[in-house]
């Protein structure tokens, strides 16, 4: 060993899959020309880019959507035999791809595929008159995939087979990035995939949330939070825990039929506008009951935004060593009680509001309660 790999953080030389961000997430959806406007007309997403019969291509459509770093495609198929019919007709509608950009694929490949990674593409290049992108990629919990993206060497709009299109936003929530994303599993099966990312992604642990943190007369769930050596990429797991009644989890496992994500937190510097403009757009957030925000300021102290505005939009609070952030999650999205988004502005808190988790899973039962599924 050199003087000057000895000197390295620890981090640094073990990172052997250095992640530049979440390159987008794909969505297996029934009709992916009305999600697109839907997103696009509640959510703010711009949509940018399209493939379908009229681009060639004769078995799936896809439409590519944006909203500041984030990027979502959302994918349909246009014959019944096809993959993404399989997987809509189990599944529902859900997220179906998580893609990180790479540096280099053939290594992102190799390295995970050396560590245990079941490889579902090999790295292979695609070209088009704009240059070439390169991608490939693997299987993590349930059916849903991590891909692999090099498009340092693409000009053109998403990758090639891709056209352009403009559909402004509707609306300016100001969703910005992606904070987390949850994955659910099964009981028993959260270490395994702590493992998994652990070993197979060179992931860390950040946290770990027991049945204590988080139950409630009814049920419980257990989560770990599994972070990249960048800290980019944070993916926190859930199982289900024992408890009277069906969890929120089991229900989820229920009807998405198997492991799958859970939900997506998107980052905004400004929650009060974004939860204005969702609410007005037809969103179903979670609401806690009023009693929440008598406790409030004894619990999380001054925070710059407004009290009275922050209870009458439902917005939760939580404050740890480091600051405080301000969250809300809407309903789930589709029909079946499967994904939902959460919204979130993080003033120096890099938590995940497991003081509100309690308050969260009695509004959730509530929920559950209405589905005849609690
Ligand atoms: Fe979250």
């Amino acid at each position: 060993m050199t003087a000057a790999t000895a000197t390295q953080p620890q981090t640094a030389m073990k990172d052997f899959l250095p992640i530049e961000a979440i390159d987008h997430v794909e969505f297996y959806v029934g009709n992916a020309l009305q999600a697109a406007q839907y997103y696009r007309h509640v959510f703010g997403f711009n949509i940018v880019g399209y493939r379908g019969l009229e681009t060639g291509s004769r078995d799936v459509a896809s439409y590519v959507l944006e909203q500041g770093q984030i990027r979502f495609v959302l994918s349909t198929a246009l014959t019944p035999d096809h993959e993404i019919a399989r997987h809509c007709a189990l599944h529902g509608d859900g997220v179906k791809v998580i893609a990180f950009r790479v540096p280099d694929v053939d290594s992102a490949i190799a390295e995970t595929r050396h560590r245990g990674a079941t490889v579902v593409e090999p790295a292979r290049a695609m070209e088009d008159k704009t240059g070439v992108i390169k991608r490939g990629a693997i299987r993590t919990y349930g059916e849903t995939l991590h891909a692999f993206v090099d498009r340092s060497r693409y000009m053109g709009i998403f990758a090639p087979g891709f056209e352009s299109v403009n559909f402004p936003a509707k609306c300016t929530p100001g969703l910005a990035a992606i904070d987390h994303m949850v994955g659910n599993v099964e009981l028993g099966a959260m270490n395994h995939w702590v493992g998994f990312y652990r070993d197979v992604l060179g992931f860390e642990q950040l946290q770990h949330f027991s049945d204590k943190d988080i139950s409630t007369e009814y049920s419980a769930l257990m989560s770990k939070v599994m972070q990249n050596g960048t800290g980019k990429v944070k993916f926190p797991i859930n199982e289900p825990a024992e408890g009277k009644r069906k969890s929120q989890i089991e229900e989820y496992l229920d009807f998405y039929r198997g492991p799958g994500v859970q939900h997506v937190a998107m980052v905004t510097k400004d929650i009060v506008n974004a939860v204005r403009t969702l609410r007005d757009n037809g969103v179903g957030f979670l609401r806690v009951p009023d009693t929440y925000y008598d406790a409030l300021p004894s619990r999380v102290g001054k925070i710059d935004e407004d009290l009275k505005i922050i209870k009458e939009l439902g917005i939760l609070v939580d404050r740890d060593e480091d600051g405080y952030l301000l969250q809300i999650f809407t309903k789930p999205l589709e029909d079946r009680p499967t994904l939902f988004f959460e919204i979130i502005e993080r003033h120096g808190s890099r938590g995940f509001g497991v003081g509100n988790f309690k308050a969260l899973f009695v509004s959730i039962e509530e929920e559950q309660k209405k589905r005849g599924t609690l």
